[in-house]
C-alpha cells in the first residue's frame, strides 16, 4: 500500500467476517478501516450509534481518498463493507443482546478483535458489580469470546481472535481476592496498577484458550500497540502526571498516530505469515515473550475459574463444555 509499506498487502474478500470492538476510534478506528479496504465485512461493536455512524462515514471518505491516490493493496468496491452493532461492555447484558444480535444476522466469524479498552479509570463499578476496567478491558470481552467461539470453530480455516493489551501489564499484581478493588478507597485506587491487571489477564486468557483450542482452527494472540496518540486519555485527563507523560512522549516523538499504533493489530489479524501462530505476544509488530507472571500456568487456570463464576449468570453449562471438550 502507497505510505503503508509494512502492512500486508493481502487481499480479503467479503466473505471474512470481522469483529472490531471500539471499532469507533483510535486504533480499533483504524483497525476496521484498512481491514474494511482489504475487502472484508467489518462490524465495529460500540457503544454509541451516533459516534459509529459517524465513523463509517469518515472511513468511507478516507477510502475514497486512498483510491484516487491509487494506493496498493486495497479494494475496488464502490462501498465498504462496515456495520455498526451496539454492544457497551461495561453492562454484561448488552453483550447477550449483541451476541444475539450478531448470531441473528451472521453465520460465520472469522477475526475476533477485542480492542475496546478503557485506562487507568477511577475506582467505579459497572451494573454488574465488577471494578470497570476489569469487566471493559477483560470479562466483557470473555463473554464475548466464549459466546462467539463456537460460530468461530465452524467458519473454517484461519480464523483468528486478537486481544489488545498493553504493555501496562507489567505493572500488574496477581491476587484474585482483591480483582475487584474492594480493599481501596477512591483516594487510594491503584489505577495504573488495575489497568495494568486487566491486561495481564487478557495475556493469560488468551493461554488458556490456545491451550483448549490448538487442535482448532481458531488461533488467540494478544498485542501492545505501543504508545498512541488516541482518545485513551479520556479516562485519566484528571491525572496531571500521565498527562504531562503522554505531551512529552508526544513532543519527543515516542508516541504514534493511530495508524501506526493500528499497524501491529492488523498484522496479528491478517498478515498470512501468522496465520497458525498462537501464544504469540506481539509489542509494536515484535513477537516478544510475556513475562512468568502471564506465563503461569496455574495462575492463569485460577483465573480462568474466577472468570467462569464470575459469568455464571451468562454462561451455561453447555457454553463452558463447547470449549472444555474440544
Ligand atoms: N493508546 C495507547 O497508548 C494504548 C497503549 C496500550 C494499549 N492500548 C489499548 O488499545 C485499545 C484501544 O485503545 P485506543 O488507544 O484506541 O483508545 P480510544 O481511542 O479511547 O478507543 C477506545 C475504544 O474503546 C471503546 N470503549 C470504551 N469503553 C467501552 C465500553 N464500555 N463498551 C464498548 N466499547 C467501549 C471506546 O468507545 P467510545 O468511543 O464509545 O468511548 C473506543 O471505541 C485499548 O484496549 C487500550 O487499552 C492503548
Amino acid at each position: 500500500m502507497g505510505g503503508t509499506p509494512s502492512l500486508p498487502q493481502v487481499p480479503l474478500t467479503t466473505d471474512r467476517v470481522v469483529l472490531v470492538t471500539g471499532g469507533n476510534t483510535g486504533i480499533g478506528y483504524e483497525t476496521s478501516k484498512w481491514i474494511a479496504m482489504m475487502g472484508a465485512r467489518v462490524i465495529i461493536a460500540c457503544r454509541s450509534e451516533e459516534r459509529a455512524k459517524n465513523a463509517i462515514e469518515k472511513m468511507q471518505k478516507e477510502f475514497e481518498e486512498e483510491k484516487a491516490k491509487g494506493t496498493a493493496g486495497i479494494c475496488s468496491k464502490e462501498r465498504l463493507d462496515v456495520e455498526f452493532m451496539a454492544l457497551d461492555l461495561a453492562s454484561l447484558n448488552s453483550v447477550e443482546n449483541f451476541i444475539e444480535t450478531f448470531k441473528s444476522k451472521e453465520t460465520k466469524l472469522h477475526l475476533l478483535l477485542c480492542n475496546a479498552g478503557i485506562a487507568m479509570h477511577p475506582l467505579e463499578y459497572t451494573e454488574d458489580g465488577f471494578e470497570i476496567m476489569f469487566q471493559v478491558n477483560y470479562l466483557g470481552h470473555f463473554l464475548l469470546v466464549t459466546k462467539l467461539l463456537p460460530i468461530m470453530l465452524d467458519s473454517g480455516e484461519d480464523c483468528r481472535i486478537v486481544l489488545v493489551s498493553s504493555e501496562a501489564y507489567l505493572t500488574s499484581s496477581f491476587d484474585l481476592e482483591k480483582a475487584q478493588g474492594k480493599h481501596h478507597t477512591k483516594e487510594n485506587f491503584k489505577r495504573l496498577q488495575y489497568y495494568g491487571n486487566s491486561k495481564l489477564y487478557q495475556i493469560m486468557q488468551m493461554y488458556c484458550l490456545n491451550r483448549r483450542l490448538q487442535k482448532t482452527n481458531v488461533t488467540v494472540n494478544s498485542i501492545h500497540p505501543g504508545i498512541v496518540d488516541t482518545e485513551i486519555n479520556r479516562s485519566f485527563s484528571d491525572l496531571g502526571m500521565w498527562k504531562v507523560f503522554f505531551q512529552i512522549s508526544k513532543l519527543i516523538g515516542k508516541t504514534k498516530n493511530p495508524f501506526e499504533g493500528a499497524k501491529t493489530l492488523i498484522n496479528a489479524a491478517v498478515n498470512p505469515d501468522f496465520k497458525d501462530t498462537r501464544d504469540a505476544y506481539y509489542s509494536d509488530m515484535r513477537i516478544q515473550q510475556a513475562n512468568s507472571l502471564a506465563r503461569n500456568q496455574e495462575k492463569q487456570e485460577a483465573l480462568w475459574k474466577y472468570s467462569l463464576d464470575c459469568l455464571q449468570k451468562y454462561l451455561k453449562p453447555e457454553d463452558i463444555d463447547k470449549i472444555e471438550k474440544l
